[in-house]
């Protein structure tokens, strides 16, 4: 007998704007979140940021057993049901409030994380993971998802400590690479893909670009 997943009505963001930053480890994501919330605020946006897995009392606790070193038995299983769990509380007590407050939030990390790292590097399966995260963010996708794209040998030599994911093998974030593009190429309207070898002013400059493309006057 087999059971299949139920569809997850989904949602978009409105009446704010909700920006991802994904990729691997070490491609900038950080760097260019902090350049478009500075961009954003020009314009004279209200930009909220948070990063995954943490942002709320529970995930930030969620996050010290997910990168701690001293997990290495978690089991696949429950490192995507946690990935989940953290997601659910941030969804709900930032990410929520904050949309519907009308603000432009930028997420280091969202729901494309897992189904790269969990579902596809990990095996556990696309459809099942993004169905997980869609259960638990109650079908909450953001408006746009910038994947930045980098040679992992590249972002890998940028990381100074190691977390527990990021001490996994090349070909592990090899892997987590071509998922990303993958995702990107099954929604091509809610993803940008930025070559992320450039420099942080021309990524910056496009994403921004693209983001002031999309948000409503
Ligand atoms: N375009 C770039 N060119 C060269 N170096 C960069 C570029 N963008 C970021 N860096 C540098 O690479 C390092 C990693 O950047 P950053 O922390 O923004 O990446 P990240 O994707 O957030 O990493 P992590 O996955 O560890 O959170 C930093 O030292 C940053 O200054
Ligand atoms: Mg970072």
């Amino acid at each position: 007998m087999t059971a299949s997943l139920p569809d997850i009505p989904l949602r978009s963001a409105g009446p704010g704007f909700f920006v991802t930053f994904e990729g691997g480890e070490g491609v900038g994501k950080s760097t260019q979140i902090e350049l478009l919330k500075a961009e954003l605020i020009k314009i004279g946006k209200t930009v909220v940021t948070t990063r995954e897995p943490g942002g709320t009392t529970a995930a930030e606790a969620i996050r010290l057993v997910l990168l701690g070193n001293q997990y290495q038995d978690l089991s696949d299983r429950s490192e995507a049901l946690l990935f989940a769990a953290a997601r659910a509380d941030v969804v709900k007590n930032v990410i929520d409030p904050a949309l519907a407050a009308g603000s432009v939030v930028l997420a280091d990390r969202y729901l494309d994380s897992s189904v790269a790292y969990q579902g596809i590097a990990r095996n556990l399966g696309e459809l099942e993971v993004k169905a997980l995260s869609l259960w638990a963010t109650r079908g909450l996708l953001p408006d746009l998802t910038v994947v930045l794209d980098l040679d992992p040998t590249i972002g890998m030599s940028r990381v100074k400590q190691p977390d527990r994911l990021e001490s996994l093998a090349i070909e592990f974030h090899i892997k987590v690479r071509a998922a990303f593009l993958h995702l990107a190429h099954l929604e091509p309207t809610r993803f940008l893909v930025v070559d992320a070898s450039q420099s942080t002013q021309e990524i910056s400059e496009l994403i921004f670009a693209k983001v002031k493309s999309r948000l409503t006057p």
